[in-house]
């Protein structure tokens, strides 16, 4: 029963990954046309599960399965439903489509707590720079500063909440209330841990910390074939020799990761040198003083280098997050529930950021990876097994059974 479930779950992924801002492609963006798409697909399956389903004011997706009794504590199961550029079909969506999987293996069997299942906006921070949008708004925390953030065509957070039909003014009442029992994440774990050691499931200790930051480079724009080499301020090689810095330092710290993701040259033609350059920066590692100091020792390469060809250098904070560690209290519920259905139980760190670590500032927050063949991730070639879908449904199916016998509201 489990294997025909996990199928269908593979099935609603692939057929929600056809809802993309670009064709042929996994593109959607926070409050995209296509997301309406993904909304109205999941909404139907929700509701015949026994939720109430709605969308709050900053775009998440949240269906209610009322507990047995009212005035119960909540349990929140969920993931983002938003993608990076040209994604796979798994990223985020397989956490909400399981969730969803699991309240539906239920049967309308009410438990005694509530469970909550969000189909977060946004994570991935592509359009806006900074991620986190739809778990922000449901802890309180997305503030007038980011609904005003602008994307690269100058619309603000709030205008893409206005547009989909929503009111910033409203989101504020996307906040969690009341008896919060905590917050699950199944996601697919988007590196080859698991795959190499060849397991099926792994049970999230703690998540890196991030930064990520805006660096601009500024020279002159002139012509190409005119202007002599030593009489040059070229904003591009500037942030090609400062990449490559990047780079260094990241190979060169321990457990170090750093990428420049997005460049953009202006005035972007081949026959002139490019007078500005804008860079993209993201900084991660386990240890949030190694990671400040990774940050602050490139942003001094940045000066320097650009002090060293006549260059001007700007950059800006758009992400400051701390690593986070999981609820110890969940975590040991997912050890057993990974140990009852007879999968080694294996712990790991996670190197991507995860909508968990914004829950936990309000919760007990936990996490379980499923394994991702050949570590692909963010990228249309992602993909899942199986066997390894319905081994996390059992894990999900066992973790609630012990959560309802657990008693803590049996008063
Ligand atoms: C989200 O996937 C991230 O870690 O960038
Ligand atoms: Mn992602
Ligand atoms: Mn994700």
């Amino acid at each position: 029963m489990l294997t025909t479930k996990a199928r269908e779950v593979i099935r609603c992924c692939q057929l929600l990954a056809e809802c993309s801002e670009e064709p042929g492609f996994t593109t959607r963006t926070f409050l995209s046309p296509p997301m309406r798409n993904v909304h109205s697909q999941l909404t139907p399956w929700m509701e015949g599960s026994g939720m109430t389903v709605g969308v709050d004011h900053a775009g998440n997706l949240r269906g209610v399965y009322a507990a047995a009794s009212p005035a119960s504590p909540r349990l929140f199961i969920g993931s983002h439903l938003d993608t990076v550029t040209r994604a796979g079909a798994f990223d985020g969506v397989l956490g909400v489509v399981l969730a969803v999987a699991l309240v539906d293996l239920l049967e309308g069997r009410r438990l005694p707590f509530t469970i909550e299942v969000v189909g977060f906006s946004e994570e991935e921070g592509v359009r806006f720079g900074v991620p986190f949008i739809g778990s922000r708004a449901l802890t309180g925390s997305l503030d007038e500063d980011l609904l005003g953030r602008r994307d690269a065509e100058g619309c603000s957070v709030a205008d893409a909440i206005r547009d989909y039909g929503l009111d910033p003014s409203c989101v504020g009442q996307a906040r969690v209330e009341g008896d919060l029992l905590g917050y699950v994440e199944f996601h697919i774990e988007q590196g080859p841990v698991l795959d190499n050691l060849g397991l099926p499931l792994g049970i999230v200790d703690g998540i890196v910390g991030q930064s990520r930051l805006t660096v601009v480079f500024s020279g002159a724009a002139n012509h190409a074939g005119t202007t002599p080499m030593s009489a040059r301020r070229d904003a591009l090689a500037g942030a090609a020799e400062w990449i490559v810095a990047v780079e260094r330092l990241a190979r060169d710290t321990p457990g170090l990761v750093a990428t420049v993701g997005q460049i953009r040259a202006l005035p972007g033609a081949v026959n002139v040198i490019p007078g500005r350059c804008q860079t993209s920066l993201d900084v991660r590692h386990p240890d949030d003083a190694v990671r400040s100091a990774a940050v602050a020792s490139l942003i001094e390469r940045a000066r320097a280098i650009a002090s060293g060809r006549g260059l001007e250098m700007q950059w800006d904070t758009h992400l400051e997050q701390r690593s986070t560690a999981m609820s110890p209290l969940l975590t040991s519920m997912l050890d057993r529930a990974v140990a009852h259905g007879g999968f080694p139980v294996h712990h790991l760190s996670s190197g991507a950021g995860h909508d968990a670590m914004i829950m936990a500032s309000r919760m007990p927050a936990a996490m379980l990876f499923v394994r991702s063949p050949q570590g692909v991730s963010h990228h249309p070639d992602e993909a899942v097994i199986e066997e390894d879908v319905a081994a996390a449904l059992a894990v999900g199916w066992q973790f609630l059974e012990e959560m309802a016998r657990s008693g803590r509201w049996s008063t």
